[in-house]
């Protein structure tokens, strides 16, 4: 059995990283999701709810046992791939325009600490789905329910009911 990392915002965790996880733990053994927090991205769900969710449908999805979510501390992936001891990083492919966006990461991250990226490609009947479009459109009165895990719509209609208030 091995460990990989599976990195990402998850803002919010979706069916499509869902898949990934599942896949990534079917081939690996264990998978921890790493969930980063970057103060110069404005998230929708903070970083603490984000780690409730994705832990909350892991139980349901009784994948508990083998994907844990942490939060990135600060600092760089291939540290906390070492502090882990994972040799890879998984990360999913819906285009060529996620290669692209991936391609120089994977190579910084093998330069520096010999850390592998493997690429999943994301299902075709979820390749439409990025948390940014799943925000747009839900933020618009879109129906996302069916392309997250019910805890994921739940928090997300939560945060954007708390931000209308505030608006
Ligand atoms: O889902 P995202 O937001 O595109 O994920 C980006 C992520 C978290 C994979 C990337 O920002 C990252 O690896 N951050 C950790 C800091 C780091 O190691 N940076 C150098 C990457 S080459």
């Amino acid at each position: 059995m091995s460990t990989v990392v599976l990195p990402g915002s998850f803002d919010p965790f979706t069916r499509g990283h869902l898949d990934l996880a599942r896949r990534a733990a079917d081939l690996a053994g264990r998978v921890v999701i790493a969930v980063s927090h970057n103060p110069s991205k404005r998230n929708l769900l903070d970083l603490e709810t984000r780690c409730a969710v994705i832990s909350e449908v892991l139980e349901a999805e009784a994948l508990a046992d083998r994907v844990q979510a942490r939060p990135l501390p600060s600092g760089l992936l291939v540290d906390f791939c070492r502090e882990l001891g994972a040799r890879a990083v998984v990360r999913g492919l819906r285009s060529q325009v996620d290669l692209a966006y991936e391609e120089p990461m994977a190579r910084m991250n093998a330069h520096l600490a010999e850390v592998d990226t493997m690429f999943l490609l994301t299902d075709a009947s979820l390749a439409h789905i990025s948390s940014s479009l799943v925000r747009e459109v839900a933020a618009l009165g879109g129906d996302v329910d069916d392309m997250l895990p019910v805890a994921s719509a739940r928090a997300l209609r939560a945060a954007l009911a708390d931000r209308e208030q505030d608006d």
